[in-house]
């Protein structure tokens, strides 16, 4: 790893915290909690991570997160991650937590949220990482049960900053949820989609439109419609790309045909992002390599994607010029 790209401030806008439970984490939190895994090794683990599309990934991604079941493993998890943002100069990062996955299976809203937020808190104060929270729905469940989620939500809205949509995006549009973000803004909310990740452009438009998100989470299908790229650039909607996520989930065959760096050249609002670091084969400064060694970005481009961090980001204008400032030393 160039030593440049673990020191470059950034922030980390689209990181699901289940994806960051490691092999190693998952082995060892089944056998805290007295899970038997289907694997034999954590090298097992690893292995299995060979995936031909998004729903390949989710089966194990969803199946991996049922060793989380105590506020202890919910902390584990979320620390574990900032001490890689630490290690990497990811200053801020704004977290995506899926609420559904555990309390289907019977883990209460309030052990996964005071498990997640009083790592928040430690980070800020031990390792100077900032963050926000955002609570997603898994559009693959009905917008009843995502309704119901943000009801149960309500009482910790001081520390969840926006409501996003993941999971199974095919067949699953935005416009499913329309009344859901709906409610979730008149609540005081702000509101992000994954669309256009394996989802065609419209989808990306209705996330827009109909659930007025203030970023696209991915968002790489915007090319196929040339009003849709006009119109991210015109507006600066971010998109929060996810390169190795990606190439692991066939969105582009290799890295070399990702298009980061044309949606770059085309003035859009491009972030660069893990999505899930320990099932896509690295954290963000993997992210920067594999992209900047692929596509020949150069310093202006890492510069200009780490000057979009903050600028796409929930932080208050203020923490945003003084993270500028900080990069306008390495212009
Ligand atoms: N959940 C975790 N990672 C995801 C992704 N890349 N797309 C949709 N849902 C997800
Ligand atoms: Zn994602």
């Amino acid at each position: 790893m160039r030593s440049p790209l673990l020191t470059l401030p950034k922030a980390e806008l689209h990181i699901h915290i289940e994806g960051s439970l490691e092999p190693e984490m998952m082995v060892a939190l089944a056998q805290r909690n007295g899970i038997t895994l289907p694997y034999e090794s954590v090298e097992a683990v690893r292995a299995a991570y060979q995936f031909e599309n998004l729903q390949s990934f989710l089966d194990l991604y969803y199946a991996g997160a049922q060793v989380l079941q105590s506020e202890q493993d919910f902390y584990d998890l979320t620390w574990a991650y900032l001490q890689k943002c630490a290690a990497q100069g990811v200053r801020h990062t704004e977290i995506f937590f899926d609420p559904q996955t555990h309390s289907d299976r019977g883990i209460p809203f309030e052990v996964v949220h005071s498990g997640i937020t009083q790592a928040l808190l430690d980070a800020r104060v031990q390792l100077g990482v900032s963050s926000a929270l955002i609570l997603c729905f898994l559009r693959h469940l009905s917008a009843e049960a995502a309704m119901a989620t943000l009801e149960q939500a309500l009482p910790y809205r001081g520390s969840i900053i926006a409501v996003g949509l993941d999971s199974s995006e095919l067949g699953h549009p935005p416009s499913k949820f329309q009344a859901v973000f709906d409610r979730a803004r008149a609540e005081g909310f702000l509101t992000v989609a994954h669309a256009g990740e394996e989802g065609p452009s419209e989808y990306i438009w209705e996330a827009i439109r109909l659930l007025k998100v203030s970023r696209i989470d991915h968002g790489v299908r915007c090319v196929e419609d040339p009003a849709l790229v006009d119109y991210l650039a015109e507006h600066q909607i971010p998109l929060t790309v996810c390169p190795l996520s990606n190439i692991k989930l066939c969105v582009f065959d290799e890295m070399a045909q990702h298009n980061l760096k044309h949606l770059l050249d085309l003035g859009l609002c491009v972030t660069v992002n893990s999505d899930d670091p320990a099932y896509f084969g690295g954290y963000l400064a993997e992210n920067f390599e594999a992209a900047e060694l692929a596509l020949g970005l150069t310093s202006e481009h890492l510069v200009q994607l780490a000057t979009n961090s903050f600028k796409a980001s929930f932080l208050p204008s203020t923490e945003q010029q003084s993270y500028l400032q900080e990069l306008s030393a390495y212009n």
